[in-house]
């Protein structure tokens, strides 16, 4: 039997479609290795293991920057995902749809191609869907219309931003910034002002509870536990949600900076439609309270979140496998799909 699959692949969580099934996969792209090199857990369970694996173990995740880092831990990775999902194997051969970012290299490219054929066991139907087509489509965007639509996604290790006109990206930019980079500047904030070290993991906890993009959201406080640079013991602090903003804003003012230079590609005559219709975010980071206002503000636009925003590049994906004739023809990277 064949099974239509889509793959996003993204730096934070890997999510896999079936046509028919919905999404049948949503974990973080993350794979624990053995001393011998075998991989014993993926996804949620090999998230919590990065950072206090003993030396003979490994826990890590392959993407970096919205592309593969390190391809054979992705095969290994999709893998174990494929046979946990019963996609692999000679009778029920997934044919595979896999989006990827816009604005990356070939030699990229083709690893987020190479990495599927090699994970499903070995077929070569493919389609490579540009993943701000399937961002504009899981946002109900309509790809087919004669209106210049803005959809920018904030993901996990990059920010994409994309007009989209009918069947085609007509602007667009890719900065390698995302909320893995809003974790890091938490960590660093936390050794300059308190002398505290913490990790990424740690770090990604304090902005889910705490982080905060614009005044008009202030939360509460979170407790940090964390080593003392110069003295190594545990110590505690508090951190409330203003500190988090400010430790968060210069990675945001390179978010507003790249979207800024996407609006100044925009042709001239297609300005007016874009800005009346407004940007469209979407991507796990689109969560993080006030973005949508600090992005309204620096940006002069009306910005709207759109519902579920971090699935909106699989949802996109699976109505595209749903989909016959002219979205097929318009979202395709180039490769040809059956
Ligand atoms: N409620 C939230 N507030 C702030 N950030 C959030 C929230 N929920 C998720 N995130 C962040 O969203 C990011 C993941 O987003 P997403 O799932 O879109 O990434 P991805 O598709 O895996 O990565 P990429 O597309 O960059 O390769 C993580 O950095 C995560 O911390
Ligand atoms: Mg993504």
């Amino acid at each position: 039997m064949d099974r239509k699959t889509g793959i996003d692949l993204g730096t934070s969580r890997l999510r896999v479609c079936v046509k028919g099934r919905g999404i049948v996969y949503d974990e973080p792209s993350a794979a624990a290795f053995g001393a011998d090199g075998e991989l014993f857990a993926h996804g949620d369970a090999a998230a919590r293991m990065i950072g206090r694996t003993p030396p003979d173990l490994s826990a890590v995740r392959p993407l970096s920057g919205g592309v593969i880092s390190n391809f054979e831990n992705c095969v290994s990775l999709l893998t174990a995902v494929f046979s946990k999902l019963g996609l692999r194997g000679v009778i029920s051969r997934p044919k595979i749809a896999v989006s990827v970012p816009n604005g990356i290299t070939e030699v990229e490219c083709n690893a987020f191609e190479n990495v599927c054929v090699a994970s499903s066991g070995g077929r070569d139907v493919m389609m490579l869907i540009k993943q701000p087509m399937a961002a504009a489509v899981g946002c109900g965007v309509d790809v087919l219309g004669t209106r210049g639509r803005l959809i920018c996604d904030i993901g996990g290790g990059n920010t994409q931003t994309s007009v989209i006109l009918y069947k085609g990206i007509v602007a667009s930019g890719m900065v390698r910034i995302g909320g893995d980079q809003l974790d890091d500047a938490i960590v660093r904030y936390m050794k300059d002002s308190y002398n505290i070290a913490i990790g990424r993991q740690t770090a990604e906890k304090i902005k889910l509870a705490a982080g905060s993009a614009h005044t008009v959201t202030e939360r509460g406080e979170y407790d940090v536990s964390g080593r003392n640079i110069f003295t190594g013991q545990v110590v505690r602090t508090v951190i409330r949600s203003a500190e988090t903003r400010e430790a968060m804003s210069e990675v945001l003012e390179r978010i507003v900076e790249h979207i800024k230079s996407v609006l100044e590609k925009i042709p001239p005559e297609l300005s007016a439609d874009v800005y009346e219709g407004g940007l469209t975010l979407c991507g796990g980071t689109a969560l993080l309270p006030g973005i949508d206002m600090l992005l309204r503000e620096r940006l002069g636009m009306e910005v709207n979140v759109t519902k579920d925003p971090a699935r909106a590049v699989i949802r996109g994906t699976e109505t595209i496998l749903g989909s016959a004739g002219e979205l097929l023809e318009v979202v395709s990277a180039g490769d040809e799909f059956i």
